[in-house]
């Protein structure tokens, strides 16, 4: 039988990152907050990230490392709370941290100390948390939001949407942010798996065969590149700088690889005057894993010394090489995607306070919403700075 309703200040539904801070930052300000999850643990996806040890933010976040319709939205919440925020949060936690490369800040320790971290913030008099309950009903009257779960009941004026996005369905990710957001009349700009390996179908299904080599380049779709490591897998291609040209990539569209980048377009006719007796196979061998080398130059269909080459055919190689152009058949979708790129419009959205224009009181954050960061811990910044924009303002 259902309990009566409760009442409650806000009702913020998904306890990921996002949902956390949120009521942490409502709950120190004498909120009454509700904070509900189906998981029956806060968090999970943080304790999963960074290989366990949660990449919680990078300090180089700025708004155009984003993906979103709107690129300036994310500028107010992310000014709001940055990463030096953050951090000095996980120093006051005593919470152990270096930086592996690329600003990425990741805990010495475990991702756990994060997830302990956010539920201390959370104050016991003011945020009740009920995990394993699945939301049955939302409803919006009299200026309040009536939401029912479990056996449970709870109304209240202010309701958070904190759901994330679709990816890793195996842990309990769902679309359900972009349900509600529909049912209030919200737009949803068509979600899509984003930092998610890419697959090659076709002629190209032959370098699978490389599944496990890994070499340093730059990605390029469109006017996007990105210089970090490549991995062939038995689908296709993964690894950091694969994931991160994968935002950025559509169906129908090519990549381009370098896979010299530290080389320039005249380096074999430059090492054909050095060394003419040495072979194109050897001199690519130089600079790439050997599996790959031979893969590629076979493509290439040349051959032989170095002196031996015309120059035209050597630049034209050289050019290959650094201009290699994939045509991925789809992506490995979201049961292996990082994040989800798309969600509930910015355009409904107030970039203040991540209220929406049409509806008072009902809010949206985190991956929930069309704001999608680059791998490095920018998307759980964005957690925290839209979590945190939303808890000053419910
Ligand atoms: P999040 O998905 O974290 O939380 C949503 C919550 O809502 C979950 O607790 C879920 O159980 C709950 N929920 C969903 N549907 C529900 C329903 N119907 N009813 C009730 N509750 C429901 N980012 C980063 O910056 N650094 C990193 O190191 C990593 N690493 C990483 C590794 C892996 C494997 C993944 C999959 C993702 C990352 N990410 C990351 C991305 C990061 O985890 C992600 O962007 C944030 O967790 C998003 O936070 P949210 O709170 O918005 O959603």
């Amino acid at each position: 039988m259902r309990q009566t309703s409760l009442r409650y200040d806000a009702i913020i539904l998904g306890a990921g990152g996002a949902g956390l801070m949120c009521a942490a930052i409502a709950g120190q300000r004498g909120r009454k907050v509700l904070l509900i999850d189906h998981a029956d643990q806060p968090g999970k996806k943080i304790l999963i990230s960074g290989g366990g040890r949660c990449n919680f933010t990078n300090i180089n976040t700025a708004a155009d490392r984003f993906l979103s319709a709107n690129k300036h939205f994310a500028k107010s919440a992310l000014s709001r709370y940055t990463a030096p925020d953050f951090i000095a949060l996980v120093d006051r936690h005593n919470i152990a941290w270096h930086e592996k490369t690329l600003g990425q800040l990741f805990c010495d320790g475990s991702a756990k100390q994060i997830v302990a971290m956010l539920m201390d913030e959370c104050p016991e008099d003011a945020v009740t948390l009920s995990l394993g309950q699945s939301v049955t009903d939302i409803r919006h009257n009299d200026g309040s939001y009536h939401v029912d779960y479990g056996n449970e009941a709870a109304t209240a004026p202010s309701l958070v949407i904190a759901t994330g996005g679709p990816s890793i369905p195996k842990m309990g990710a769902t679309s359900f942010a972009y349900d509600i957001a529909r049912q209030f009349g919200l737009k949803v700009v068509e979600p899509r798996p984003a930092l998610v390996p890419l697959t090659l179908g076709g002629e190209e299904t032959l370098f699978r065969s490389l599944s496990g080599v890994s070499a340093p380049i730059i990605a390029s779709c469109g006017k996007t590149a990105f210089r970090e490591a490549a991995l062939f897998t038995h689908k296709g291609l993964s690894g950091p700088a694969i994931l991160q040209i994968s935002s950025y990539w559509r169906h129908g569209e090519p990549i381009s690889v370098d896979f010299l980048p530290d080389l320039k377009p005249d380096w074999l006719t430059q090492l054909k005057r050095e060394q003419p007796r040495v072979s194109l196979s050897k001199a690519v061998n130089e600079h790439l894993p050997a599996r790959l080398s031979e893969t590629l130059l076979d493509r290439i269909a040349l051959a032989g010394d170095l002196g031996n080459l015309a120059d035209r055919k050597l630049d034209e190689a050289s050019r290959r090489l650094s201009q290699w152009r994939f045509m991925p058949n789809g992506t490995e979708g979201y049961a292996k995607a990082e994040v989800t790129a798309g969600g509930i419009s910015t355009a409904e959205l107030s970039s203040k306070n991540m209220e929406a224009r049409q509806m008072p009181g009902l809010y949206a954050i985190g991956e929930a919403v069309d704001v999608t960061g680059w791998l490095g811990g920018y998307n759980f910044q964005w957690a925290w700075a839209s979590g945190h924009a939303a808890g000053k303002a419910i």
